[in-house]
């Protein structure tokens, strides 16, 4: 069947007699219409829709599969830093046998760098600190032998390779480069000393013979994505933490939360718990609890305790993108990166003070969590679109009580999941980063991929409309009111991800915004530059066979919101993710995560040695002619 026998003109397009092919190329037409407000599709955009976007200033890139940093011309990109490279002059160097000792990673640059914000110094344009996530490491390289860990010593270097890294950045002859001996670089790692705060802090399921009062735990690891807040503090997301935990009793039985988080007795992937008896759920069951939150960091006192906001929820975090209600209350968006998890949202009691940062010091541990319910959506194959609400989520009301097993709210946060489920959140093909606009105040959201969304019997239908979702797409929402405390919105599907050169059409081969020229799959990272373009980041299948065929090695693209288009402007190197991404306060540097290079062998980035190990690096962008980037 052809494009044109398959697609039926929407009453947008006889509206405007617009024909197929002014479709294909429209991208989110739709989209752009909602953003315009419904009296629409002026010339301007119609041109920019014909793959003109004046937002988007460099010309889109082919794949690759080098094992390099390929980029339009007129850019060029060096390494910031590196897996291993010393926090300080006097450090332990990188060693590329593996030898290097726990004590070592814990003052080096943490391994598989992610999420990760700048904060400029007031005043002085030219100095930043940057926080990086570290978000779990490669044993293949951490280690001399490549294999499990096999020792205690050998879990806490794995422990110490994770968690976060805070260093000075300052620009030296026009160009951003690590300060290695500043006092503010530091690391916290799964070993680092962490205090709970809000309403589950001291709670029961958090206690353990290590911490009987429940309210400090040691570490945090997979730190995936992050935020940012306005009062200058850093928030980290733990993710895959239910990976790290294992039981010495392999026929031990879980009950229904540990099981809907995760436990399982083989710890497939890890192992800590076979030399590290925190991470064994036989004896630790509730170690287990104190993992999975949102950690609050203060980059500027290198002295302060990272706080676990318990407010927030306890799931997979991907990240947590603040913003605030039209009255002054902050707001976090944060999505759950399993097959069939939420997205979360919380409102703050309080206002923000923006005038006296420190006042927001506990801003984030009073207020309310909610999940998202959406409908199933006009059903639009091309561009879906439809309705959707925020569920609260607080002990006492919409049936999370006693009655559904909730004893209190400290229990609903730690059972984040749970409680969702019991008000019917909708299940997601994995929500990864949310970002919001800071044009229009849109949110959008990746959702990276779900190939058993039928087989795991989830809905298939509204903003997951794929039974067998190998692609991903990206959905987005703009809240009733414009106002994010608004418990109602409109979404839509800014991008379905696909692979046209494969399959002919809707679904599989990606909306009309996807073109053999900038197809991709599995879209994870996300942000706004202040200019409004909309930088999307994958973590995806790099085998470039099948129906990922030509998409090559993992990318970044930019996208303009107004009118859909979508442009390649960055491949990564062999093997890698490429994830986190900030910018200079000029907009003229840019600073991008390569997370695991050579994952399963086969790149020496970024040195480039004979037989040398590849390393997750923070690399930086640039201008030849010094200018904004993608402008
Ligand atoms: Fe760490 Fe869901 O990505
Ligand atoms: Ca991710
Ligand atoms: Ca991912």
């Amino acid at each position: 069947m052809s494009l044109l026998e398959e697609h039926q003109p929407t009453d947008l397009e006889q509206m405007v007699g617009l024909s197929r092919r002014g479709f294909i190329s429209a991208g989110a037409l739709c989209g752009a219409a909602m953003f315009l407000g419904g009296n629409l599709l002026s010339r301007s955009v119609l041109a920019a829709n014909a793959g003109t976007s004046t937002l988007l200033g460099f010309p889109g890139i082919p794949a690759a599969t080098t094992d390099s940093i390929s980029l339009p011309p007129g850019y060029k990109s060096s390494v910031l830093i590196s897996w291993g490279q010393p926090l300080h002059k006097n450090g332990p160097a990188f060693d590329p046998s593996g030898n290097g000792s726990a004590e070592h990673q814990e003052v080096q640059f943490g391994d598989h760098n992610d999420g990760m914000s700048l904060f400029p110094f007031p005043g002085d344009k030219n100095r930043a600190l940057m926080a990086i996530n570290n978000e779990y490491t490669n044993y293949r390289y951490l280690y001399p032998h490549g294999g499990m860990p096999q020792s205690a010593e050998e879990v806490r270097k794995a422990l110490a390779a994770e968690g976060v890294t805070v260093l000075e950045v300052q620009r030296k002859n026009g160009h951003w480069q690590f300060v290695q001996d500043s006092r503010y670089n530091r690391r916290i790692h799964g070993n680092s000393p962490i205090a709970f705060s809000g309403p589950a802090a001291g709670h029961e399921l958090l206690k353990t013979s290590a911490d009987p009062h429940g309210k400090n735990v040691l570490g945090t690891f997979q730190n995936c994505a992050n935020g940012k807040t306005p009062w200058g503090t850093y928030l980290t997301c733990e993710e895959n933490f239910t990976d790290c935990f294992g039981s010495t009793n392999a026929e031990q039985k879980f009950d229904a939360a540990q099981k809907r988080y995760g436990a399982v007795a083989t710890s497939k992937e890890i192992n800590w718990h076979q030399h590290d008896a925190r991470f064994d759920l036989a004896t630790n069951p509730n170690e287990f609890n104190r993992h999975g939150w949102v950690v609050e960091i203060d980059p500027f006192d290198p002295q302060s305790t990272p706080v676990k906001r318990t407010a927030l929820g306890r799931f997979k975090h991907e990240n947590a993108a603040i913003t605030q209600t039209s009255d002054g209350h902050a707001v976090v968006y944060m999505g759950d990166d399993e097959r069939g998890e939420f997205i979360y949202k919380f409102v703050s009691r309080d206002k923000i003070n923006h005038q006296n940062p420190k006042a927001n010091r506990d801003l984030l541990d009073h207020g309310t969590l909610y999940v998202a319910r959406f409908d199933a959506g006009d059903g639009n194959a091309d561009h879906p679109k439809g309705q959707g609400e925020w569920i609260e989520l607080t002990h006492g009301k919409n049936g999370i009580d006693a009655s559904s097993g909730f004893a209190d709210q400290a229990q609903v946060l730690i059972h984040a999941r749970l409680a969702a489920s019991v008000v019917k959140a909708t299940r997601m093909d994995r929500p990864e980063w949310i970002v919001v606009s800071p044009k229009d105040g849109q949110v959008y959201c990746t959702l990276t991929n779900n190939a058993k969304r039928g087989e795991e019997g989830q809905p298939v239908g509204g903003p997951n409309p794929r039974e067998k979702n190998v692609y991903g797409q990206i959905l987005r929402w703009r809240t009733d009111r414009d106002d994010h405390s608004s418990h109602t919105f409109a979404w839509d599907l800014f991008v379905v991800a696909g692979n046209p050169n494969v399959h002919a059409g809707t679904p599989k081969g990606g909306s009309s915004n996807v073109t053999a020229q900038n197809m991709f799959n599995s879209p994870d990272g996300l942000a706004f530059d202040e200019a409004g373009r909309l930088w999307i980041q994958t973590d995806g299948d790099v085998s470039n066979a099948g129906d990922f065929a030509g998409m090559g090695n993992n990318q970044m693209l930019c996208a303009d919101p107004v009118s859909g288009e979508i442009r390649r402007f960055m491949v990564g190197p062999i093997g890698c993710e490429v994830t986190g991404i900030s910018f200079a306060p000029d907009h003229k540097t840019m600073f991008v995560g390569i997370q695991h290079p050579g994952e399963l062998g086969g790149s020496t980035f970024p040195e480039h040695l004979p037989n040398g190990k590849p390393r997750s690096s923070v690399i930086v962008i640039t201008r030849e002619d010094g200018g904004i980037i993608g402008a």
